[in-house]
């Protein structure tokens, strides 16, 4: 089988972990080295404090150090361990929303600023990897976009008129031009795929080359815009900076307003081995809602290089399903019945995106507050391009440059278009509400099994109960510390999710993702 790209030299990673050890971690996360970063231990100044070391965060600090501003970059983990660590990195200017529906809620002039900007963040990743060499396996390769068994030939044409309009090069395809058989597609040429931590770990290396200071496990606790903006960690350190850029993945600043413009939804990725040049490289999605994505990943495993086909899809509302544990094998046998010879899952991991209403990122000034504090959020899966387009456009605000994206990124757009699908989503937020008043999951702790957790009722609360391994119950508060909803239990990553607006808890009640920045309570002991 010959495919145009599938003899580009291959980038061979080494694992770093056994395989006993990969449940939930990405083959990423598997395969990256990032050095430790120490945290802020004294107060700083700066021109700009970004917070949250994740692409949008690192493409903003790296972009505006480039620029000779004093950048401080500050995360809460160590870089590297946010929704960036969870992605499957395709690079592509074909929207997740579709350019149907884009052209449809932005218009004609907004869906070409969309290929815009996508196309020129694929460019921006490409330069920033030439200019200051860094070893991420990026790589200009096709994309595919093939038929879900529902969908019709009128909806891969309507996808093609649409993006063409839009400017995307795009050619219609009875079949694609290797031997697998998917049947009609869209083939999408200049797309790109990279290592997405390799690239985090060359950003943080060029930041500091270019005077930035990156500081880890130093968290955001209280951030206020003004003539001076301040940062306040939860180790009791200060930041004042001329602006503030809050890079978060999901805003930890704002406690309403941009979490009634998105929803957190849940998507799963499996890991599989599959034989070397069996399928050509290419970046491969469908139609189907959700919809499945796919490409290749080549990595060294004990002296023998192997290659890995990514496979992704089954999402959902965040805390919001009851059928977590089969989804890692509904991707294996979709998989399976479309890419010969792949083997079992070796990785299985999930991670969180926050669909817009309207299927663009939120990227600008941050509505209401001081007009020195900037967010970039909404990333509708498309968080690494979303997440460029976010550094290259804050830079520009920041710095006083006109940028014709602006507009179409605003945070505080509206669009009457998009005013059903946000009364959807906020409908369904007020109906989760309605687990303060019913019976628990479990009426005692001891039906919670080891490694399992429910909820349960104590009188007027509701306990979030889980087992661990060595059958030692651990008890928190079920509401959320955001806008009080009740934590739902997710079994594959062992997590408290909540169905509002997606903040995420470990089983000791600390924060995983945002947008609260509490945890959960402790719970009140049983009488
Ligand atoms: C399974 C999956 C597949 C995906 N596939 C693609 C794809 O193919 N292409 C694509 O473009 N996108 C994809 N995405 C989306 C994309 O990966 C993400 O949107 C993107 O990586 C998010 O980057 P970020 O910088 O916004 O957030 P993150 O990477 O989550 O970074 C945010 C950082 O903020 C830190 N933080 C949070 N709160 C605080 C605080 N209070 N103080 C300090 N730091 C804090 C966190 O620790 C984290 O490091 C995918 C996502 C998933 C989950
Ligand atoms: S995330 Fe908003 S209530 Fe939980």
């Amino acid at each position: 089988m010959a495919h145009k790209t599938s003899s580009a030299p291959h980038k061979t990673l080494r694992m770093r972990s056994s395989s006993s050890q990969r449940t939930n971690l990405s083959v990423w996360s598997a395969t990256a080295t990032i050095p430790r970063i120490p945290s802020l231990n004294a107060n700083v100044r700066a021109d700009v404090c970004v917070v949250g070391a994740g692409i949008a965060g690192m493409t903003t600090a790296y972009l505006l150090a480039r620029e000779g501003q004093s950048v401080v970059l500050v995360d809460k983990n160590q870089v590297g361990r946010g929704e960036t660590s969870h992605t499957s990195a395709h690079l592509s200017n074909e929207i997740d929303a579709g350019y149907r529906h884009i052209e449809h809620l932005h218009g004609a002039k907004g869906a070409r600023l969309v290929a815009q900007s996508h196309s020129s963040a694929i460019t921006q990743i490409e330069s920033i990897v030439n200019e200051e060499e860094i070893d991420c396996g990026f790589e200009r390769l096709d994309g595919y976009l093939f038929l879900g068994p529902k969908d019709t030939d009128k909806d891969l044409r309507e996808e093609f008129d649409a993006a063409s309009r839009a400017g995307v090069k795009v050619k219609q395809l009875e079949r694609a031009p290797f031997d697998l058989d998917l049947g009609n597609c869209l083939q999408f040429r200049q797309q790109a795929q990279f290592h997405p931590l390799q690239y985090l770990a060359g950003l943080a290396k060029a930041i500091k080359r270019h005077g930035g200071r990156i500081y880890s496990e130093t968290e955001a606790k209280e951030i206020k815009g003004g003539r001076t903006a301040e940062i306040k960690t939860k180790n009791r350190k200060k930041i004042s900076a001329g602006s503030v850029v809050v890079a978060t993945n999901t805003p930890v600043n704002d406690w309403v307003k941009m979490h009634t413009k998105q929803a957190a939804y849940r998507t799963y990725v499996i890991g599989v081995q599959i034989p070397p040049d069996s399928i050509p490289k290419a970046l491969y999605w469908d139609t189907e809602n959700p919809f499945h994505y796919v490409r290749l990943l080549r990595i060294q495993d004990n002296h023998r290089t192997r290659d890995i086909l990514i496979i992704g899809g089954e999402d959902h509302k965040t805390g919001q399903d009851e059928d977590i544990e089969n989804r890692f094998a509904r991707l294996t046998a979709w998989g399976r019945a479309r890419f010969p010879n792949i083997g079992e899952a070796e990785f299985r991991w999930s991670g969180q995106v926050m669909n817009s209403i309207d299927g663009l990122a939120f990227i600008g000034k941050n509505p209401g507050d001081e007009p020195n504090v900037y967010i970039a959020t909404g990333d509708s899966g498309m968080g690494l391009t979303h997440g460029t387009v976010a550094g290259m456009l804050i830079k520009d605000l920041i710095l006083g440059r006109g940028n014709p994206w602006a507009s179409l990124y605003d945070p505080s757009r509206k669009s009457l278009r998009s005013a059903l699908t946000f009364a959807e989503e906020n409908l369904n937020v007020a109906a989760q509400y309605a687990t303060w008043v019913t019976a628990g999951e479990v009426s005692a702790p001891e039906e919670i099994k080891s490694g399992a957790g429910a909820t349960l009722r104590r009188g007027l609360s509701k306990i979030a109960a889980y087992r661990d391994d060595t059958g030692k119950l651990h008890e928190r508060s079920a509401v959320c510390p955001h806008l009080g909803c009740i934590v739902a239990w997710n079994p594959t990553e062992r997590s408290w999710d909540c169905p509002c607006h997606g903040s995420r808890f470990n089983p000791d009640g600390k924060v995983l993702n945002g947008p609260a920045i509490g945890q959960l309570q402790l719970a009140k002991p049983s009488k």
